[in-house]
């Protein structure tokens, strides 16, 4: 395909300005005290959403040492001790800025249903056994692909990469035991504040945060203008 005939296919600036939808009826009134509680209560729901793919796919954005924030989609493992957790390598451009820098975003944009949720707060590494327990439940061929990847790094050909999984599933043929590599984990985002989004008509959206206070450990809810 030329670059002309793609451009003919494309969308023309007023067609990309005039898209947009009126949002629904169905309000929020209010949400439980515990945010984990909601959370889970949107989670289950976006799951049962035919429409919606991989409900625990979440945004994550980071501020790296030089100044510059990064964002990429990673998936939920695990929402529990009061956190949010998700699987990585530790030596990614996302862990090295976490390192610096703790403080991150997620981001849950379940479009389909007019909501999302955002969540701000601080990541922690979890503990070396916890991440070993979750690696032994992962597909052999992804435990294999941890193995390949210096997740981050430049790769001079995709032969490259290809060549180091064969490696790595010739040293762990399937069916054996894959050990957890060191540089592979999870970290736990702590929440300081969890915002929930549901779309409403005339674009009077709500907006319900969460926030933490930080001396008595409790939460607050309030509510935003859209
Ligand atoms: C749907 C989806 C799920 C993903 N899940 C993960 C994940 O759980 N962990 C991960 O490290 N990368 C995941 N990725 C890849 C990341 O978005 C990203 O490309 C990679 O982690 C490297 O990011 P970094 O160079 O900013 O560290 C996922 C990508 C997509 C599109």
């Amino acid at each position: 395909m030329t670059l002309d005939t793609a451009m003919d296919n494309s969308l023309t600036r007023a067609e990309i300005s005039a898209m947009r939808r009126s949002y629904g009826e169905a309000g929020l009134e209010t949400l439980p005290a515990d945010p984990f509680a909601a959370f889970m209560s949107w989670l289950t729901e976006a799951r049962a959403n035919p429409v919606i793919v991989e409900a625990n796919a979440m945004v994550l954005s980071t501020l790296g040492g030089d100044g510059d924030i990064s964002t990429r989609t990673v998936l939920l493992k695990d929402v529990s001790e009061g956190g949010f957790t998700f699987f990585t390598n530790y030596s990614s451009r996302k862990s090295h800025a976490m390192e610096i820098n703790p403080q991150v975003t997620l981001l849950f944009p379940w479009y389909p249903m007019e909501r999302q949720v955002s969540i701000s707060g601080t990541a922690e590494k979890i503990a070396q056994s916890e991440s070993a327990e979750y690696f032994a439940t992962r597909p052999w061929a992804s435990q294999i692909g941890a193995w390949a990847s210096h997740q981050s790094a430049p790769l001079a050909s995709r032969e490259e990469l290809e060549q180091r999984w064969q490696g790595a599933a010739e040293k762990w043929p399937e069916g054996t035991e894959v050990p957890l590599p060191p540089y592979w984990g999870g970290y736990r985002v702590m929440p300081k504040n969890i915002e929930f989004w549901q779309g409403r008509y005339s674009r009077l959206h709500d907006r319900l945060r969460y926030e933490l206070d930080a001396t008595t450990n409790n939460w607050a809810l309030n509510r935003y203008y859209p």
